[in-house]
């Protein structure tokens, strides 16, 4: 793979920890941020390597955006691939009535303006290289929305929205942007999963179990493969603008 640096955003945990192991295991350089600061450096002491950063912060600031990008080209020389992986999804942020204020800014600001924010930066770094590539993790919400998760739903079809205004912005600078669409994976989103007991965490699975046709949740090691596909001009060279779907069928059933 021709890949030399990659920058991606909820890489603490789950989906994003994934593919920093997987791009690491294929000698890529990386920028890790998140805003769980103690998770973050196990990782980076995990794939122990002078090739690996940590930046620490909050994606809702966009002067983390530009210190994380500017990480990248300070100690890599250039920026190819940023992974927008952060997200949250509040259990209680259910319907519209049961959707306040500060839930709808909090997850709109997580989810969109953060990978906005991280995108800007990341197409002025990638303009100046000569072309990069952009992949924002959306989900099944953003095709189908899930019932009682209005905002989030919301928030990755929008996810979607910006990665198309991307692809079709800046082909010419030869910057792809494409979203993957996970359906339900091995473990649940991590802000919601804390507010959940263990009993309805394990009813979910066993409810995602029925509900998916290949009567299985998706493994994050699936995703960060395909991540990497997305990420790598070789194996996607002609794709932008596309979002690929994993969800074991859940969205034909
Ligand atoms: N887990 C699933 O079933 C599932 C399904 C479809 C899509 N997704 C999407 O995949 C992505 C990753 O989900 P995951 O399962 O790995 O969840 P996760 O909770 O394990 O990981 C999310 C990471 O984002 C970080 N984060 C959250 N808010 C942040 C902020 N404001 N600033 C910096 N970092 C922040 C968290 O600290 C965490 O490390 C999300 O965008 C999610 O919407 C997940």
């Amino acid at each position: 793979m021709a890949i030399a640096s990659i920058l991606i955003t909820g890489a603490a945990s789950g989906l994003g920890a994934a593919c920093a192991r997987s791009f690491a295991a294929a000698d890529a350089r990386l920028v890790l941020v998140d805003r769980n600061e103690i998770q973050l450096a196990a990782l980076a002491a995990e794939l122990g390597s002078s090739r690996v950063m940590t930046v620490a912060g909050d994606v809702t600031e966009s002067s983390l955006a530009e210190t994380a990008v500017k990480a990248a080209l300070d100690n890599f020389g250039q920026l190819d691939v940023l992974v927008n992986s952060a997200g949250i999804d509040p259990l209680d942020a259910r319907g519209v009535l049961e959707t306040s204020d500060v839930q709808w800014r909090l997850v709109m600001d997580v989810n969109v303006t953060g990978a906005f924010f991280f995108s800007r930066a990341a197409v002025a770094a990638m303009k100046a290289n000569g072309g990069g590539s952009i992949v924002n993790i959306a989900s099944v919400s953003a095709l189908k929305p899930s019932p009682e998760e209005t905002v989030y739903s919301v928030s990755k079809a929008a996810l979607l929205q910006l990665t198309k205004c991307i692809a079709l912005d800046y082909a010419r600078d030869n910057i792809r942007a494409n979203c993957v669409c996970p359906g339900m994976l091995e473990e649940i989103m991590g802000d919601r999963r804390a507010q959940m007991s263990d009993r309805d965490a394990a009813a979910r699975s066993d409810a995602a179990s029925s509900a998916i046709p290949l009567g299985r949740e998706g493994r994050y090691d699936e995703i960060a493969r395909i991540v990497g596909f997305l990420a790598d001009p070789d194996q996607s060279g002609y794709m932008t603008g596309a979002s690929l779907v994993a969800d074991g069928g859940y969205l034909l059933a």
